[in-house]
């Protein structure tokens, strides 16, 4: 990753339960060799110490308001002149407020009006109070003056609600500021991700199934990356024993007949669709709730063609982003180009399975197919694939 030539980071730290990842960030950012100074709203110092922010800083002056120092009558000009990049990990809703409104009535916000520095905000808050019209209404008005939201990832929350809200993880809050010029990151940011991962399973009964060898690798990478340029994540995935990232959104399910319905019913409003799943094409017409016995030398079993998860959203939603895989052991550009058609989505990447390639390995191979060119990726680690993927993703649709 290609660090920007910003390197004095100040970072704001106001009073969420999130505040416990701020001195996490301190610390990544150090190692990656950012100077750091920070702020703490009052409520901030409720949750975490200033003695752990100043002592992992190593600043000077602590970092809260003190009025009784006098150093601190000029602080706010000195600290909005000294910064390259303005973070405020954990942002609340009542900052976002006041940032939207042009308050100067604290040390942060006073600071954050009086510079001219790049400013990144990472939310944390409670589901509804992000998903309101205020807090949505204000970010906008942010994003125009150019002080960019990462996205809250989706999960269990502090107060026991499930959904958006979460303040992003370290990682990700800090791949924002090394990436925020990237063409990637301004094409994500926000942008709401919806992927199927992994292989289905498709029941026989209860001891077999019929289910392929993806083991998700794919899918769980390309979300990884797009969590990272600040796109929030779904991933709708059959088994797969890929780690899972803190902030995506990964929801289980087990058939192809599972992974289409919650993959339709989640798509009501999503900007991406990657279908990375490797979904069972057959299932069995009769499953058995009784394990069946060995009974003569062979066996039939009637299987009937799974619903098509990708043709089902493109057809729903034909001008959306969306983009398909095409699993091959033997790629030929006629039969690609004959399933991107039919598939009816804008890309297509082919992926060549086998002899230690796509399938349950941690390497691929792939092209990117369009109706109108054929891009080679290479052969590279799944990670890798998936960056030079969203990249071609982000160039595509810009044009
Ligand atoms: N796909 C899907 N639902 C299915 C089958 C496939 O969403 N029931 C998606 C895959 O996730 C992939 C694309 O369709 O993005 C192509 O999958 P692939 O297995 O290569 O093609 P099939 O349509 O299954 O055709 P075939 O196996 O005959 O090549």
């Amino acid at each position: 990753m290609k660090m920007k030539s910003k390197k004095k980071v100040l970072l704001c730290i106001t009073g969420s339960i999130a505040a416990y990842k701020s001195p996490e960030i301190i610390r990544i950012l150090k190692s990656k060799g950012f100077e750091v100074k920070a702020l703490m709203s009052k409520n901030a110092c409720n949750f975490i110490t200033p003695l752990t922010i100043q002592t992992l800083t190593g600043q000077d002056l602590p970092p809260y308001y003190d009025s009784n120092n006098t150093e601190y009558s000029m602080h706010h000009i000195n600290l909005a002149k000294w910064a390259d990049v303005i973070l405020v990990a954990p942002a609340t809703a009542d900052i976002i407020s006041k940032l939207t409104c042009g308050d100067a009535g604290n040390l942060i916000t006073s600071t954050i009006l009086a510079s001219k520095a790049k400013t990144l905000i990472a939310p944390a808050m409670n589901k509804n109070m992000w998903d309101s019209q205020s807090v949505q209404g204000n970010l906008r008005v942010l994003n125009e003056r150019d002080i960019k939201c990462i996205a809250p990832g989706i999960g269990s929350q502090a107060c026991g609600d499930y959904g958006s809200g979460n303040m992003a993880s370290p990682n990700s809050v800090i791949n924002s500021i090394i990436n925020d010029n990237s063409k990637e990151y301004s094409f994500f940011l926000n942008k709401k991700v919806l992927i199927t991962a992994g292989p289905t399973q498709e029941k026989i009964d209860p001891v077999r199934y019929i289910s392929n060898y993806s083991s998700g690798k794919m899918g769980y990478a390309l979300a990884e990356v797009m969590y990272d340029y600040g796109a929030q994540v779904t991933v709708i995935t059959g088994p797969s024993h890929e780690r899972r990232q803190s902030g995506i959104n990964y929801i289980d399910v087990v058939s192809a007949k599972e992974m289409h319905d919650i993959t339709v019913e989640h798509s009501v409003d999503y900007d991406v669709f990657i279908a990375a799943a490797a979904v069972a094409d057959y299932s069995p017409i009769d499953t058995y709730h009784k394990k069946i016995k060995k009974d003569g030398d062979f066996i039939t079993l009637k299987l009937k063609q799974n619903i098509d998860i990708l043709a089902s959203i493109t057809t729903k939603y034909p001008n959306r982003i969306n983009v398909g895989f095409a699993a091959e052991t033997n790629i030929i550009d006629d039969e690609i180009m004959a399933k991107l058609k039919k598939k009816k989505c804008d890309i297509l990447i082919a992926n060549e399975v086998g002899g230690g390639k796509g399938f349950n390995s941690n390497y691929n191979k792939a092209t990117i197919y369009t109706k109108n060119e054929k891009t080679g990726i290479g052969f590279d680690s799944k990670i890798n694939i998936a960056k030079k993927i969203i990249s071609f993703i982000s160039k595509y649709y810009s044009c």
